[in-house]
């Protein structure tokens, strides 16, 4: 079965082609992040907008890249939530009315469950069942997979998202958006030990998570550290950088260590835009070797967010029999362990 993939819930229109029997036939990614630099953040507006203005040139693209005619494929699954509504609404109702005009099925695809598939693009898949890690800009979450469909909420964070507590960060030391990779970047040339920040929840049983005291501890540590004119050095932004990104990565080794003990389970998956985060990977990859376990994450480009995960989610659900109804499907909260199993 072959799947154009939309995705469109943030800041990024991603649009993919994936065929079941030949694997991933075209990967097309429009980025919106300079737009919103200037903002800081993910203006939504502006975002809706400006998926319209990509969404068709990028359906072209993916179609000539697959060297295929407009059109041939068997089904189109698009992100039907979570995210910005005004911008899931684009690739829903694009995705949707293509569907229709072509006379194949569509499907609505959940965003999460869309990056937590996405290591199963790469050459060696995990197989179910398996703990998953998903850290995004929206959430973190460690849930346990039995199957497509079939997740149970193990922990999750109490407040800020992973990626939202990197976004702040940065932020808070001047560094541009989005903030996880700038972070990631200075903190390579961070001094080790200079600054030790708290690993939050660790000392306390359970896999919940709690970022915004990280966020506190990050600016109060900057404001003491600012010159006459409120200024940081570079050096200063590197250590309090490197700093601030040990302890996430270390209390999220702590957290799925505990998850794999607690579950039994010899694999470990990492997912969405923070599994990009070569220093979380490298911790992870030593937790994992310890626990005798396997460490399993995509390519980074498809850590993020990308049309391919949703091609691929959409065509195993498509391939099961499920299909979406002509409604156009849009939720902008959806929790991840209502969606149905597959099997
Ligand atoms: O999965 P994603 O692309 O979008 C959401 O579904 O939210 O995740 C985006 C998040 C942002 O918060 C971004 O700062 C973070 O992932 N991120 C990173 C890295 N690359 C992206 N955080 C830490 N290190 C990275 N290398
Ligand atoms: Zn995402």
């Amino acid at each position: 079965m072959r799947v154009l993939g939309i995705e469109t819930s943030c800041d990024e229109t991603g649009v993919a082609i994936y065929d079941s029997e030949q694997g991933l036939l075209a990967d097309t990614l429009y980025s919106q992040v300079k737009m919103h630099a200037e903002y800081g953040g993910v203006v939504p507006e502006l975002a809706s907008r400006d998926h319209v203005r990509r969404l068709l040139p990028l359906i072209r693209e993916c179609f000539s890249q697959a060297n295929l005619p407009l059109g041939d494929v068997d089904a189109v699954a698009y992100t039907a939530g979570p995210g910005l509504i005004g911008a899931l609404m684009v690739g829903a109702s694009t995705g949707r009315a293509m569907a229709l005009a072509w006379d194949k099925p569509a499907i609505g695809v959940h965003h999460m469950e869309g990056h937590l598939l996405a290591p199963m693009l790469e050459e060696t898949p995990p197989e179910f069942p398996f703990v998953a890690l998903l850290v995004s800009g929206g959430h973190t979450q460690l849930v346990r997979v039995d199957g497509i469909g079939e997740y149970q909420l193990l922990g999750e964070s109490l407040d800020d998202a992973a990626g939202e507590a990197f976004d702040k960060a940065a932020k808070m030391l001047g560094l541009d958006y989005p903030g996880g990779p700038e972070v990631a970047r200075l903190a390579q040339q961070g001094t080790p030990g200079r600054f030790k920040f708290p690993r939050p929840m660790t000392d306390r049983p359970g896999v919940d998570f709690s970022f915004s005291g990280l966020k506190t501890f990050t600016l109060n540590t900057a404001n003491a550290h600012r010159d006459e004119n409120g200024k940081l050095d570079q050096q200063t932004i590197a250590d309090i950088a490197y700093a601030f990104e040990e302890a996430v990565v270390e209390t999220l080794a702590i957290k799925c260590r505990r998850a794999l003990q607690q579950t039994g389970m010899k694999q470990l998956v990492i997912a969405g835009g923070v599994s990009a985060n070569r220093h979380l990977r490298e911790r992870l990859e030593t937790m994992v070797g310890k626990e005798r376990a396997k460490l399993f994450y995509a390519r980074p480009e498809f850590c993020t967010d990308n049309g391919a995960m949703i091609a691929f989610a959409g065509c195993q659900r498509l391939m099961a029999g499920q299909q979406s109804d002509l409604t156009i499907l849009a939720k902008p909260r959806w929790p991840m362990d209502t969606l149905e199993a597959i099997r």
